[in-house]
Order: structure tokens, then sequence, then C-alpha cells
């Protein structure tokens, strides 16, 4: 990083009074506590200084020298004027270029209300279900409009992107097939960011992808198969054909999945009315922007019988205490597909706000309106065929939804380049070839610009071009909820109904353990909205994506400088892809050394269920480490685990700090270990928050990690996506990270192939990590750490008197979070942690992170931007609820009959009859709760099993909730 390619930025000063002209500096106001407060911190934790704290909590051993290069901090009016000239360097053109992205109209009720609303982008990934019902019931919307849709009978709530989701289909139809082949066929129109990703995913487990023409006919023997429908060329063909390969695939025991349109499927026939045993595809279109290439929600569905193969993550329905309906995600103990090694997926994150976005735009236009949009779309696609054949072009295909591939011998770059005079970007195929994409914003005007540039002056007029006998018959999106929120009024009145009964961190902390629930700051958000991030084609040719290209050289390349790295991808579109992304790095580095048989990936027993699954999906086999009794990983075990697999040892997954929120002493003996055993030390960034600025992964022994954007790097959690996350190596590694098919420049050409679908994967949202680094700075991010130290240090000296701390490092101090442990607490008074999660509810307070890492404990995480009074009423708050806990000790309540099993309480529990052993007041204002803030939870506890029980995966008619 050349500091001189940025101002340098000083503050100027008033000449008549000395004070500073520009604003406040950015990084007091992402940081909450201020000098004073911070004084009172550490002198509760027994420290005169920020950083004697510091140096105490974080061996010197892997400190890193000097301050990070990093350009001087902006102030937000600053970095958004340079995020304006980064912007303007992109050109967002008429997009027709298909492949699996088309533009659309996000309804502004929609944009302003979800988008851009703290109330949606704050809240996180609903584990505890009682103050997630409005994104619940969103995530319901969406999981019942895909499985309409798809004529399937269970939807996930989002996948990562379409490319993924058809990656994890194999995997599925792997896992599901009775046949015993090792082959998956892909049709030869599967788009051909799909095919590479699903390459890249098969390579690591060794499945063999044959890309054939299916028309040609299946293998004899396959265990899947996968066909685009409509084809990559926009081809459609008749029912017999998609019935004839769900046939074929039963005969050969193989299991069918159909990557499907969304919007087409409210014209043609859904993929489960003719055999497809998986449905997958992009909700894109469904109203959420471009982005050049992403975040955008991707679906799953399957039939019946395959609901316990899902990967991903499923809204159910339950009941509450009192007997209401009530969702919550279903069959997860935390998540269900994240076993371990015995992991059937590695999704974690997934696309949450994406989701909803798409969702509500099926709820606004309802099932008559997208009807609409699809016919239009079509009639637009057909007519421009028509012209073009009236005009002596010839088409490739006579069927089709919404592409069309022209046929111009020796003539395409012409055509091209008359289409980008006229501001529009046409499919490109090769030089004989143009494929013409219509979408929502297309209209016949633009027809006319595109038949000039191909020299045609017949007249466009609207047509249709579906094949006979494959027009939908079944409805789709017949719940109410798909007609009830027509008017812009009952549609903000819906989505603000919704929003409020959710607890995000726009009403308060959200202490969650290893997640980083920090301040996602509105100058970070506001550009994600812009026209020049969001409406550019991934496909775009690269002098349309300046503006995205400097973004991604400069974050990539501050990213390298805060890591210790040489490298940066930012191309996996979730920590989990960033974790696959590394480990197929590490394969391919050892199998260019010539030793294909290191395979061993060793575990801390203490790290993230993704690691695991991450190093299964990689091909690897994990061989778990012990932890020691305080928590570190145990080094002998560690050693001895080398020694046993000198010859096969592969690498070690390590997260620093370690999930158990201590910085660990071992590191640099740790990475020595696995080095000299000739393995790779992987280490896992989602704790990075406590380590920006003081000490570098790449420099205490990491070859490779990744980082979790939407946690130490500002972008929101989206009530469970989007996120990013970017993998760093070091100079050995860098060949082999990913790569893309159809932008050269996205990585190297030796990398590993496409993690995701984009080139960049969700590159819209870098410009909020860009922002953020650009305003805090080098001296920004450091105090952002000291101070997420000293918060979490802070907590466990307050509460350490009520609850153990379960694990702490030198000195008696954590890192940036603290574990508390109710084990004993439970043993004693049959209080679980479930108890204490829902007890802080009425408190006020979304949960800290339960049993994770280990059973029956609590992780906090206060992070950098909470201010003392809010980390003060969340100790109280959890003091409070140790008195009530004594109070079941000495006998005043049971379990049962406490406050702590009777939370969460809703406001309807709390009026009439009134039988309970605590009284009203103690349910509904404990100690310390205001009366006109007071935040009501909509539902008592829900019935987890009931739910697993009676599966229901998409919305309940509205008579359920009369219950
Ligand atoms: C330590 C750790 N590693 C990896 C991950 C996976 O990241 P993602 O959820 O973005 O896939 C997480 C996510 O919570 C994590 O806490």
């Amino acid at each position: 990083m050349t500091e001189g390619e940025f101002p340098v930025h000083r503050r100027a000063r008033c000449p008549s009074r000395g004070a500073p002209i520009t604003s406040t500096p950015f990084d007091t106001r992402h940081i909450g506590p201020g000098e004073a407060e911070r004084a009172k911190m550490l002198a509760e934790c027994g420290y005169g200084s920020l950083d004697a704290l510091v140096e105490a909590a974080v061996p010197t051993a892997i400190r890193t020298a000097g301050d990070l290069a990093l350009p001087e901090p902006a102030s937000e009016e600053e970095a958004t004027a340079e995020l304006r000239a980064l912007a303007a360097r992109n050109r967002p053109m008429t997009q027709m270029i298909g492949l699996g992205y088309s533009d659309t109209v996000t309804p502004g009720v929609i944009r302003r209300n979800v988008l851009e609303n703290p109330a949606w982008y704050t809240a996180y990934t609903p584990y505890q279900p009682e103050i997630s019902q409005g994104r619940l019931e969103a995530l319901l919307n969406f999981q019942t409009a895909v499985s309409d849709l798809t004529g399937l009978a269970i939807a996930n709530a989002s996948m990562l992107d379409e490319s993924t989701a058809v990656a994890e289909a194999m995997t599925l139809m792997r896992r599901a097939s009775k046949s015993k082949s090792n082959v998956v066929v892909l049709d030869s129109e599967c788009l051909p960011q799909t095919v590479e990703v699903v390459r890249t995913r098969a390579a690591g487990l060794g499945i063999d992808v044959q890309v054939r023409d299916l028309l040609t006919g299946l293998p004899e023997e396959f265990f899947g198969v996968v066909v685009q429908y409509p084809g990559a060329s926009g081809v459609l063909r008749g029912r017999g054909f998609y019935h004839a390969v769900s046939e074929a695939a039963k005969a050969a025991g193989a299991l069918y999945t159909v990557a499907a349109d969304l919007l087409a499927l409210t014209l043609i026939a859904a993929p489960g009315e003719f055999g497809a045993d998986v449905a997958v595809g992009s909700t894109q279109r469904f109203g959420v922007p471009l982005g050049y290439g992403g975040p955008h929600a991707g679906y799953m569905a399957v039939r019946a019988g395959l609901e316990r193969s899902l990967p991903g993550r499923l809204v159910g329905v339950s009941v509450d205490a009192d007997g209401n309906t009530a969702y919550r995600l279903a069959l997860q103990t935390r998540e269900q597909h994240i076993r371990r090694e015995k992991a059937t997926s590695n999704i974690c994150t997934a696309q949450v706000l994406p989701a909803v976005l798409a969702a509500m735009y099926a709820v606004y236009h309802g099932p008559e309106g997208l009807k609409a949009i699809a016919t239009r779309v079509h009639e637009l696609a057909a007519g421009l065929a028509n012209a073009l054949r009236a005009g002596g072009v010839e088409v490739a295909h006579e069927a089709f939804f919404d592409t069309v591939v022209a046929k111009v011998p020796g003539r395409a770059a012409e055509v091209h380049a008359a289409a980008r005079e006229a501001g529009i970007n046409l499919g490109h195929i090769d030089a004989d070839h143009v494929r013409i994409a219509s979408d929502e914003v297309t209209r016949p005007d633009t027809l006319a610009k595109v038949l000039r540039a191909f020299g045609v002056d017949s007249a466009w007029e609207a047509a249709q071009a579906l094949p006979n006998g494959l027009a939908r018959e079944s409805g789709y999106l017949t719940h109410e909820v798909f007609s009830s929120h027509r008017s812009e009024t009952s549609m903000l009145r819906y989505l603000r109904r919704l929003a409020d009964q959710d607890f995000a961190l726009d009403r308060g902390m959200i202490p969650l353990g290893s997640c980083t629930m920090k301040l996602n700051a509105t100058a970070e958000m506001e550009p994600i909205s812009w026209r020049e991030f969001a409406g550019i084609h991934p496909f775009a040719p690269a002098e349309d994506a300046e503006g995205y290209h400097e973004l991604v050289r400069q974050l990539s390349g501050w990213l390298a400088e805060v890591t210790g790295y040489d490298q940066v991808s930012l191309q996996p579109n979730a920590g989990s892809q960033g974790e696959l992304a590394g480990l197929l790095a590490i394969r391919a580095y050892h199998q260019a050394n010539g030793q294909p048989e290191r395979d061993v990936c060793l575990i801390p027993s203490s790290a993230h269920g993704t690691n695991a699954a991450s190093a299964v999906l990689a091909g690897m086999r994990v061989v778990v480490v012990k932890c020691t009794d305080e928590g570190n990983v145990d080094l002998e075990d560690l050693q001895s685990k080398v020694d046993s697999h000198s010859a096969d040892l592969a690498a070690i997954m390590v997260t620093y700090p370690s999930t158990h929120g201590v910085y660990e002493h071992g590191i640099e003996r740790l990475a020595k270990i696995v080095h000299d055993g000739g393995g790779q030390v992987y280490v896992d960034g989602a704790n990075l928050n406590a380590l920006l600025g003081l000490a570098k992964p790449g420099e205490f022994g990491g070859d490779v990690s990744h980082l979790n954007l939407h946690k130490t790097f500002c972008i929101p959690h989206g009530g469970g996506g989007p996120g990013v996350g970017p993998v760093a190596a070091r100079e050995h590694l860098a060949p082999y990270l990913p790569n893309h098919p159809l932008l050269a420049q996205a990585g190297p050409d030796t990398g590993v192939g496409p993690i995701s679908g984009a080139p960049y994967g969700s590159a819209s949202i870098l410009p909020i990590s860009w922002a953020y680094v650009r305003m805090m700075g080098a001296p920004g991010l450091t105090e952002a750490t000291k101070v997420a130290v000293l918060a979490a240090n802070y907590i466990a000296a307050r509460l350490a008197p009520h609850y153990p701390v379960l694990y702490t490092g030198q000195d008696g101090l954590v890192a940036h979070e603290c574990i508390l442990d109710l084990r004993g607490i439970t043993k004693e008074t049959g209080v679980t942690v479930d108890d204490v999660a829902k007890r802080l509810i009425d408190y006020g307070f979304h949960a800290p992170t339960m049993s994770f890492p280990v059973a029956g404990t609590l992780m906090v995480e206060p992070t950098e931007s909470e201010d003392l009074a809010e980390i003060d009423r969340f100790c109280e708050a959890m003091i409070a609820i140790r008195r009530e806990i004594d109070e079941v000790a000495a006998g005043r309540w049971t379990a049962e009959t406490s406050p702590l099993r009777g939370a969460p309480h809703t406001a309807s529990s709390v009026i009439g009859e009134w039988t309970a052993d605590y009284d009203r007041e103690l349910a509904a204002y404990p100690v310390g709760v205001a009366r006109k803030t007071k935040y009501w939870p909509p539902v008592r506890r829900i019935d987890g099993a009931r739910g697993d029980r009676n599966l229901v995966c998409s919305c309940p008619p509205l008579d359920a909730y009369d219950a």
C-alpha cells in the first residue's frame, strides 16, 4: 500500500478559534466508551491504562511491530466523497447479458424499509426465536414462495447463491441417491459459472462431473443430473424432455435437480410437476439489485422425503408456551447439517436480508403481479426474436422465456459495439452469436435500440414463444399474505409490524460471543444503494466496473496489511466459503509439491463446526485435537497427532484468539509443530476483532485465514447474512486462491476455480468494509481492538462474582469475549442457560451465544461499540437474574415455577388471570426495566421439539393464529 495514492487528511483548524473545521473523527462515533468511561472500566479491571491492560492480555510474542500502514483516517464526508468518486468510475449500462442475473426494480417501500432499515439489517440469525418472529415470518414467506413456485414440498431459508446451491444439490444427490456411481451429469445448458463452481467442489470430493448435451442422452450410471430451466442460452424444451430426464434418473437410481428461474416458473410448469427431486436457483430478480454479482439469495427446495437432507437453515412453525402459533428454526440444535466430521454442508451464514427482500417483492406483487411482470418480460423477448427474424437475423431457439440467442456469423463484435454505443450490454458468446436477455426494466424503446444494433429496422410487437404443453397450470402464492399488501400503505405497515416484533442492534446490545455485533454505521451502509454500485452486472465488460476493481484492489491491500498475508481473494461470500477456499488452496499446494496424500486436517475440539465441515468438503480427513482443562489446544496431544500423521498431515485449523475467548500463548509453538510435521496452518480469522492492529495471523504462524467481514469489518448480519468471507494467504498459497472462468483478473490462472458464482462474490457490500477501514485508519482500528478487549474484561470482572468465567489467559484476562459457566448453577438449581437467555428478553436484551463452544455456558462479546451505560445495564440484568436463581436455590420457587422458566413474558400473558408463583410486576418489569421503553416479545417460550415432530415449513393459514 502506498500512502501517496490517498490524500493525507490533516484536520484543518479554524484560523480564528483553533477548533477543527472538519467533522468529528469517525472512530469516536464507532467506539462506544469515551475517556472517562474507559477509566472507570479499567479501574474495575485493575489496570491504570488501556495499554497496560492490552500488554497484560495479549502475548508479547505475537504482537506486531509498528503501526498498520493504512491511509490516514477520513471523516464520514471525506470517505463518502471518495466512494462517490469510485462509484463514478462504474458504468451502470442497460444490462441484457443474462446468465442468471437480471435487472429488477426494488420497490421503494421495500428498499427503504428493509434494505436501508437497521431494524432489519442489524438483526442477528434467529437462534433466539422469541425475539425474531418478524424475520422468521418474512423467511417463511420466502420458503412458501419458493416451495409454491417450484412445486416441491419444502424450501429452505436461502442459499449463498445459485452456483453454490447447485454444488450443494450435487452433494445432497450424492448422499440421497441409491446409485453407486461417482458421476454427476450437468446439462451443457447449465450456467458457465455454475459448471465451474460445481467442478471446484467436485474436485475436493472426487466426484466426476460430466457436462453434456442431454438431448444426446445420459450415461448408463450416474448419481445425479442437473438441468438448467430455462437453459443458459434461453432455450426451453418440451415437457417431454424434462419428464424423460426424470424417468432416466429414476431408472439409474439417481436424483434430478432443476436449476430454475423463479420468474419463469410463473408461466411454465414447476419442476416438481415433471419429477424433479430438487430445485435450486437464485431469487435475485425478485427485487434484489445486480450489485456486480451479489449478495443475492440462492434457494433450494426438495420433494417430501428429502427434507432432513436439506443444507442451510429451515424455518418451521410450532407453538409457544401459551399455545400460540410461533416460528423457529426447525431441525437444528445449532446447525443440524454442520455436524463436524459428519457434516453434510458447511453453510452457516446464508443470505437472510436478500431473502427477505425477495420474499417481500413476492408479497407486494402477489401472484398476478409476478405473472404480469413475467408475461411482459416474455412478450418483449418473443417480440424481439420475431423482429430479428423479420430483419433477416436467425434466432437459435424457437422456444424460450426471456433470452434470445441471435446468430450473426462474424458480426458479434460489431453488434456488441453498436449496442454499447446505445448504452446496452448484450451477452457475449462467440464471434457468431449474441445473447439478449430481457428483464423487468426492459422497455419497447430498449428493444428498438437493440434491433438497431443488429442493423434491423423491423418494428417490435408483443409475441409468445413458450413451448406448447409447458404452460403452468397449477396455482402458486395462494396464501393470504401474497394478496393482502397490494397498497404501499399496507406494505409499509406490514414491514413495520414485522420489524417491531424483533430485537435488533437498533434496540439494544446483542452480546453474542463469536458474532461481533458492533455498529454498522450509516455512512458505511448508504453507498450500497447507489445505482453505480447496485446496477452493475457481474459479467459486464471490465471497463464498466473500474470503480469496483479499484475498491477491490484497495480493500484487498488493506486486508493483507492488517492480517500480515500477501494476497487476498474477496470472492467467498461467507466465512464457511473462505474456509473451503483456504483448504482447497492447501490441498492444491500439497498436490503441486507431489504430496497428494497429505489429506489430514487437525481440528481442536473447541473449533466452530464449519471448520470440520469445510475440511470434509475439501476432501480431507478430520482428526480432532484435545483441549486442556484451561481451554487451550493441548500441545502434547497435537504433537502426538502430528507424529502419527507425519506422512499425511495436510493442515491444522485453529481459531485465534480461540473460541474459548483467550489469547493462547502456545500459538507460535503450535504453528511450529505443524510446520515441522509438513502441515499448513489455517488460522480461522472470525475473531480478528481481538487482533486488528495488535497482531497479525500471517506473522504468528498462519499460512492462510478467512476473515468474516460481517463481524470485524462491519457488514451487518442482516438476520443471518449476507456475509463476506475473504481468504487471505501467504505467497506460497496465493497461486491456489479462487479464480473465475468469466473474469481472468479475479484470481490467479493457477487458482482452484471459483468458490462463488460471481467473480467478486458479494461485491456490492464491499463498500461497507472499505468505508470502515478508510474512516477508522490504523489508529482507529487499533483503538477499537483495545476497547473491545477492555469491554470483555470489564464484563468478566463485573460478572465473575456471580457467574464463574470459564477460561482466562495470562493474568486472568480474557480476549474480546468471555464464557460464563452456568453448569454448576444448573446442577444445583435446575436453572438452565436457556432460562437465563429467555429471562434476558424480559430485561430487554438479546441473549449471549448459548452453549457454544461449551454446552451449558453463555459466551458474551460486548464489542467496542457499546457504551458503558449499555454494558452496565447488561451486567445489572445478569446480576438481577443471578439473584432470581439464588431464590430458586433458597427454595422460594422451583426452577419450573420461577420467572426464569416462565420467561419470556408477553404483554398478554401478564394481564387477565394470574396463577404464577411470582407476581406480574416481576414478570413484566424486572429490576431496571424502564416502563416507557420496555421491549415486549410477541410470543412466549417456543416448543422446539414439537415443531420438529410436526414439520411445517410454509406459511400456516391465518386461522392458526387464533389458537
Ligand atoms: C469461529 C468461526 N469460524 C467460522 C465461522 C463461519 O462463518 P460464516 O457463518 O460466515 O460461514 C463462524 C461463524 O459464526 C465462526 O464463529
